[in-house]
């Protein structure tokens, strides 16, 4: 992979913030985005801005449309080897088994309002799940419609299988729902493993893909999983598109109710009677969709896939190992959250430091470190509880102890870990800093 190649495919990072370039590591947030994909967007506007036919608008914009729309859900069936649609009486029929959302919050949130559960379920997470894969399972605990309960990390925060299945035998889990790759730390959960023991003991899954999608190869049919929820601007896409893929027998099943509904979800509609819906995907793309971001995203998807995920997979765990080298000679001042391999940490290295009063001291903002290496360095990360707040309460970590998070991408460099790592080390030399004290 020639990354100087690679990023000369990106304007933005050509870009300079006051009279110098910049270093983005909060990839995990949010990806750049290459020219190509900004160009397939501003081609929907300029070319074809109309809405879906779907047979109502049989005109040169919507046909267009259409064909756009076919064409990025079969790049994303392809991307994740979901199963193609069989039923092709009809020209642009999809597959069944990908549906556009907003985002991975609302892929998730359309699993949580749309599952059949039982009575007394059980939906099972691990304890360090980004707030979009909590707050919905919580919600529906508060309604009384299903438990939640949460499989303990081991220590070093890896996955505890041996625990997982205990609580499969003893509790009614319905639905697993659990982080792929941590926005936390990179730890990518046994996936395969959890998948055959939670169908063995009758649950299902939901692997909320936002962090693995953009970094590591997925096969669904090949790790059987039930659901996989992911965000096209991690992805390198824009912003505003989603997906959720689901094995079709589910999305399809009568019991699956749709969660968001209304115009273009509807085969017929009377109104003595209950709404009539279309098939998957359309009966849960209620309302005139995201047009460009479903264009854009085709273009991300075409772009990733000429790079290879693998490639992206070696490029950011080099770089991790990398850094945390760097980063040894610090070791007083920080420890690294989740396991010590770095190979284990995927693209993202979190760091805790351990010295109390850091914000205060740096009034430049409301997160010291972070701001400081924005204003002073140009160098972009992610600072706070990274939606894992849940975690740092379980764990006891105090809100006083300043976090950043580091995440990589294929268009990072070994020097721009240089600049990341000598800022941090000029940062701990300054005299008001060492005067601070050890939490
Ligand atoms: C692991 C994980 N899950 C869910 C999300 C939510 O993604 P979005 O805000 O795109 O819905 C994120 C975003 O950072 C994430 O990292």
């Amino acid at each position: 992979m020639d990354n100087r190649e690679l990023r000369k495919k990106f304007s933005v990072l050509d870009k300079k913030i006051n009279g110098r370039p910049f270093v983005y590591f909060d990839n995990a947030c949010m990806a750049l985005k290459p020219d190509a994909v900004i160009k397939a967007i501003s081609r929907y506007y300029y070319e074809f801005p109309g809405c879906a036919g779907l047979g109502r608008s049989n005109h040169f914009f919507s046909e267009k449309v259409d064909s756009e729309v076919y064409k990025t859900r079969e790049k994303i069936r392809d991307f994740i080897n979901a199963r193609p649609c069989i039923d092709t009486y009809k020209a642009y029929t999809p597959t069944k088994e990908i549906v556009f959302t907003k985002n991975t919050t609302e892929s998730i949130n359309l699993v949580a309002n749309s599952y059949p559960f039982g009575k007394d379920a059980v939906v099972l997470t691990t304890d360090r799940e980004h707030s979009s894969n909590l707050c919905p399972w919580k919600e529906l605990e508060k309604r009384g419609i299903v438990r939640h309960l949460w499989v303990p990390s081991k220590q070093d925060n890896t996955f505890d299988i041996e625990e997982y299945e205990r609580i499969l035998k003893w509790e009614n889990v319905e639905l697993v729902s659990m982080v792929h790759v941590s926005n936390l730390d990179g730890y990518e959960i046994p996936a395969r493993d959890i998948i055959r023991l939670s169908h063995k003991y009758g649950a299902r899954v939901l692997l909320d893909a936002a962090q693995s999608a953009p970094h590591i190869p997925i096969d669904v049919q090949e790790l059987d999983v039930d659901f996989l929820a992911f965000s096209i601007h991690k992805l390198y896409g824009p912003t505003g598109i989603g997906v959720l893929y689901g094995k079709e027998e589910i999305l399809n099943s009568p019991e699956f109710r749709p969660f968001i509904t209304g115009g273009d979800t509807i085969e017929d509609l009377f109104l003595e009677k209950p709404p009539v819906y279309l098939d998957s995907p359309f009966r849960f793309e209620a309302g005139l969709q995201n047009y460009a971001g479903i264009v854009g995203a085709g273009a991300a998807i075409d772009f990733v896939k000429e790079i290879g995920m693998e490639n992206i997979k070696r490029h950011v765990t080099e770089l991790n190992k990398y850094l945390t080298a760097r980063l040894s000679d610090y070791e007083d001042e920080f420890f690294i959250i989740g396991p010590s391999d770095p190979y284990l940490r995927g693209g993202i290295i979190t760091l805790c430091f351990k010295r109390m009063g850091i914000v205060s001291l740096f009034m430049e903002g409301i997160n010291g470190i972070g701001n400081i290496l924005s204003s002073r360095k140009n160098i972009m990360v992610r600072s706070g509880e990274f939606c894992v707040h849940s975690w740092f309460n379980n764990r006891k970590i105090s809100r006083e102890c300043e976090k950043i998070r580091a995440s990589f991408s294929f268009y990072n460099t070994k020097e721009e870990c240089d600049i990341f790592a000598d800022a941090l080390g000029e940062i701990f030399q300054l005299e008001e800093y060492r005067m601070l004290p050890k939490l």
